[in-house]
Order: structure tokens, then sequence, then C-alpha cells
């Protein structure tokens, strides 16, 4: 940095760091982004600043001026960033005072240790507001997909054998569950991002009588009732970073649902499930097979949430053992919490595309739920009915089973006379059972796969979305 640099270090350095250390000190490469609510923050600083008479209207005015004048700079992509001063605060502030002479009164009260919690919390605080409407979107894309598909049945899965029979939308809205539960923890992260830390200055506050509620209530950091969110320490205040944590950790499982979500859907689109297509643009082929179209949206969502981990990971351990209050070490989480908020946004915003553009294969569905092996459990449940106990109705369902594979038959094929060789508790309705329709109809309960349950729930998903 040059000595004469509006915003040098002051009389303290004869000179500007070496090059490869301002090299490895810069984060103007990646921070460049805090730019907007750099400026939105610097511009209520000013106004507080003039309330309590450090700066006159006049030089108010300049400010904001030269501020929004830089801000369409750098929206234009005219405006030079400088490796030489370290990071977007001073790049701004900086260029600011080079044209307006009372940007040297901008950072009164003021130090980079508050100034950059002040803009983490804010672009978060976007980001946040920007990531629940995508996930909106996904959850739209499942109901939509379920809706299409009202009818459609499929085998659900444990321990990937085929289990009992689901509707398809109900093995989408498990999905729309989880989203639901992401977003609740993102609103819950949101409360805490969403207070104010300027003031804080370097760490102990200032001996200049601020109205740090002014400032807080100019950035929009109040909660729903209306009250002003103001950080409560000074130490806190610029060493916390809480709040991107929960963020990552709450975007960690969001990314993990996605995992599980993809797992999914690559597994239907394998030639072996068949259950859906993925549409060609959504897809991608292979260099040298073909035949392939591959689900690479899905296996890539799955891929990228090793990233989200490990970002969560990193910034755990960036803060184990920092001593209070701001270290510079504290400069590496921004990396981090960019790269999960760029992957969960992407990857919510493609999966959405995705899924917008499948479409189910009924008859594949169709026939892969029609085993009625599905079924063995409702022909306990019908013992059960008829008064036996469930343990011993699950014994002879059990027996069943053996001698419909002894027999080289389906469950339903089996006759009366077969069924009642394993138990005389077997009535002629036995094998109405084996109706899929009337066994679906018959799963009411909140929560169960029946057709009435899950037109419920599709209503209720779509009702709350819109
Ligand atoms: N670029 C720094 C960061 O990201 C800003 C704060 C620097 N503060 C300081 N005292 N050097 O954390």
């Amino acid at each position: 940095m040059s000595k004469k640099s509006p915003v040098s270090r002051s009389g303290r350095f004869t000179g500007g760091p070496a090059a490869e250390v301002a090299q490895f000190t810069e984060s103007i490469s990646f921070d460049w982004r805090l730019w907007r609510h750099d400026i939105q923050g610097s511009i209520a600083h000013a106004t507080m600043l003039q309330k309590i008479g450090v700066l006159t209207k006049a030089e108010l005015n300049a400010i904001t001026k030269g501020m929004n004048q830089i801000g369409r700079e750098i929206t234009a992509g005219q405006f030079k960033w400088k490796p030489e001063l370290e990071d977007v605060h001073m790049n701004i502030e900086a260029e600011l005072t080079k044209r307006v002479p009372a940007g040297a009164k901008l950072h009164t009260a003021r130090s980079r240790n508050d100034q950059v919690a002040l803009d983490v919390r804010l672009w978060l605080r976007d980001e946040l507001t920007a990531l629940l409407g995508e996930i909106a979107g996904l959850q739209r894309a499942l109901v939509s997909l379920g809706e299409k598909n009202v009818d459609v049945i499929i085998p659900g899965y444990t321990h990937l054998q085929r289990a009992q029979p689901v509707y398809f939308a109900h093995h989408l809205l498990a999905y729309v569950e989880m989203l639901e539960r992401d977003c609740e923890r993102l609103w819950d992260c949101h409360s805490r991002v969403n207070v104010c830390p300027l003031g804080s200055g370097a760490i102990a506050g200032s001996t200049l009588p601020l109205k740090r509620e002014l400032v807080a209530k100019l950035l929009g950091f109040v909660n729903a009732a209306g009250q002003v969110q103001l950080t409560q320490n000074s130490m806190d205040g610029v060493s916390d970073r809480d709040f991107m944590i929960e963020f990552c950790s709450t975007a960690a499982l969001l990314a993990i649902h996605f995992s599980r979500l993809s797992e999914d859907v690559i597994l239907w689109a394998s030639a072996e499930f068949n259950f859906i297509k993925i549409a060609d643009a959504y897809t991608t082929g292979s260099s040298l097979m073909p035949q392939k179209k591959n689900p690479d949206i899905a296996e890539l969502a799955r891929g990228k949430t090793s990233r989200v981990v490990g970002n969560l990971m990193s910034l755990l351990t960036l803060l184990k053992g920092l001593p209070m209050t701001y270290n510079r070490d504290l400069q590496e989480d921004k990396e981090r919490l960019f790269d999960t908020a760029d992957t969960v946004r992407a990857t919510t915003r493609l999966l959405a595309a995705m899924l917008r553009n499948t479409r189910v294969n009924q008859p594949a569905c169709a026939a892969a739920a029609s085993d009625p092996a599905l079924l063995a459990t409702d022909l306990a449940d019908y013992l059960v009915r008829k008064g036996m106990a469930f343990r011993p109705a699950h014994h002879v369902v059990g027996a069943v089973v053996a001698l419909a594979e002894k027999t080289g038959k389906l469950l339903n094929q089996l006759t009366l006379a077969e069924l009642q060789s394993v138990d005389k508790t077997f009535g002629r309705d036995a094998l109405g059972v084996f109706n899929l329709k009337t066994a679906m109809s018959k799963r009411n309960i909140t929560g169960a796969p029946g057709t009435k349950e899950v037109a419920k729930q599709l209503a209720r998903w779509r009702a709350q979305l819109s």
C-alpha cells in the first residue's frame, strides 16, 4: 500500500507490506462481492454520524452521493479493485475519500472488525431470503410432479428391498417435508443473523455517543415484533461467527437432503428401475458410449454435498481455539460461506428445473407395484382383523410366502385351499387383500400413503406453497 493512500494504516508504518505479504493477506479477490452491503452499511453509519454531529448535512450528502456513484460504477464493471488495498472495505473507502474529502470521517468509531461482521450479516440475510424462495420452488416442483402422477403407485423400499406399496406422490412429499424443516431451520438462523454488530468498533465500542439503534433500524435489523436487534457485547460482536456456522450447518443438512433425493432420482432413472425419464436437456451423454444418457445434475447435487459438509468442518475448525476477539484467521470464513451459499442455491435451482423436466414411466411403476408380496403385511393385518394376534399372524404369512416360493407361485396365485393348508383362519375374502387399489384406499391414517390421505397432503402443500 502506498504511504499516500487515503486509507493507509496511518503513521505507524514506514512503508507498505512486501508484495508477497500483500498477496497473501488480500481478500479483495473474494470479498468484493460484499460491496453492495458495504456501501449500504456505510451510508447508514454516515447518516448516524450526521445525527450526532460528526458530519455536517452537506458532508453526509456528499458521502451518500459518492457511495451511490461508486455503486453504479461497480455494477457497470467500471470500478477498479486494487489488491494493494486489501479488502472491499478499504477499496471503497479509499475511492470515496479520493472523491469526497469528508470520506476521511466515515470510519469514525468504526473498525473493519465490526464493519465486516455487519457486511456479512447483511449479505447472508439477503442470501437466506433468496435461498428460502428457491427451496419453495423446489418443493413446488416436487408437488407438481406428484400431482401429475396422482394415481401412480410404486414399491416403497426399506434396505432397498421392496417393502410396501406407496403412491409415487407420497415418496416425493417425504422430500417436501424434509425441505420444510430445512426452511424452518434457515428462518431460525435468520433470527440470529439479523442482529446489528455495528458500534462494536474494533473490540471495545466507542467513546463517542453512537446511536446504534438508529443504524440498526436503517439497516432493517428489526425482529418480527418490531424490536431493534443489537449485539449486546462488543467483544462478541466482532468475533462471533456462530451465525455463519449455523447457516453452513443448516445448509449441510439441506445438501444431504438433496443428496438423498438425487440418489433416488439416479436409481429411478436407471434401466433397472426405469421409473422416470429425465428430459434430454437435463441430462448429459457419454463421450464414448453413444447410448448413454446420464443423470448428471443429480450426481453433481450428490457430489457437491461433500464440499458443503467440508465447508462446515472448515468453519468449525477455524473458530476452534481462537482467542478473543477478532483474529485475522476470521478472513478465511468468507470463501467457505460464499461457496456454501452458491452451491446450495445453484443445486436447489437445478434440481427443481430437472424435476420440472422429468416424466414418470407409469407402466414401469405399475409393473413394479403389482408385485403382490408388497401386500404381505396387509395379509397379516387381515388375520389380525379376524382376531389373531399379530405375532402369530406374521408367522402364518411367513409360511404362506414360503409356500408360494416352493410352488413357484406369486402370493395372489395361491388358492384358498393352499392358504387354509397353512392356517384355517383364512376365509374366502383373503385373496381380496391383493387388490392394490383397495389396499391403497385403506391406508388413511395421518401420514400414511393412502389414496385420500395423499390427496389431502398434496392439497395441503399446494395451498401452503402458493
Ligand atoms: N478482510 C478482513 C476480514 O475479512 C476485514 C477485517 C480486517 N480487520 C483487521 N483488523 N485487519 O476479516
